[in-house]
């Protein structure tokens, strides 16, 4: 492993679209990271297949083997600290961390999100965002703060809707600015370039 790459730790629940974008980006020696372990809270979540198929390492800290948040997240830290982790990279990581995890790691998490943030936290983002007759949506890269699907945005994808669009067409988009935007956004934080100040983003 090369010495001065960020090593990511890319957290999952199911698909694995959005990891296998930075898996790929990571593949590209001039690319300032590296994958070092691919964790999932789903035993059965198609990106751990994926990801063992690129050789990766591979954690499953099962959720529902634990008896609450707590003695999940302490498993979920002790996975992480068999690895080399610079920066957690959630790729549509289905639950929600304690104040204390994120605390635990400051400003070393980030996420997506397919909507532009602050709109539109949470589920069924799409289907909201059409019944709402907006005319453009997209997907947000943000540092992760303890609540849901907040933090400081690091890079926005927009698209326009389309008359005819349904949550599936627009979800597919979407999906594909989100595989642009999440390693253009690792790859500022691996050049040093991100800058927080008063909660706000400078790409330098
Ligand atoms: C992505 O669209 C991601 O933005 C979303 O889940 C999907 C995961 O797809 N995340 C969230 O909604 C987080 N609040 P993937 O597993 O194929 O990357």
């Amino acid at each position: 492993m090369a010495l001065n790459k960020l090593n990511l730790a890319i957290l999952i629940s199911g698909r694995g679209s959005n990891m296998e974008a930075l898996i790929e980006s990571c593949r590209d020696p001039s690319f300032p990271a590296q994958v070092s372990v691919v964790l999932s809270n789903r035993p059965e979540s198609k990106g751990i297949e994926i990801a063992q198929n690129h050789g990766l390492l591979t954690e499953i800290v099962d959720h529902k083997t634990f008896p609450g948040p707590s003695s999940f997240e302490a498993a979920l830290q002790k996975a992480l600290a068999r690895h080399p982790v610079d920066l957690i990279c959630l790729a549509g990581f289905m639950r929600l961390l304690s104040p204390e995890f994120v605390q635990a790691w400051p400003d070393k998490i980030i996420n997506i999100h397919p909507s532009l943030l602050p709109d539109y936290k949470g589920l069924n983002t799409h289907e909201r965002v059409l019944a709402d007759g907006r005319n453009e949506s997209g997907c947000t890269v943000h540092f992760v703060r303890p609540a849901m699907d907040a933090g400081p945005v690091i890079i926005q994808k927009k698209i326009q809707i389309k008359q005819n669009d349904t949550p599936e067409t627009l979800a597919g988009r979407i999906l594909e600015q989100e595989h642009v935007a999440y390693p253009e956004a690792v790859r500022f934080i691996g050049e040093n370039r991100v800058r927080i100040t008063n909660e706000q983003v400078t790409i330098l």
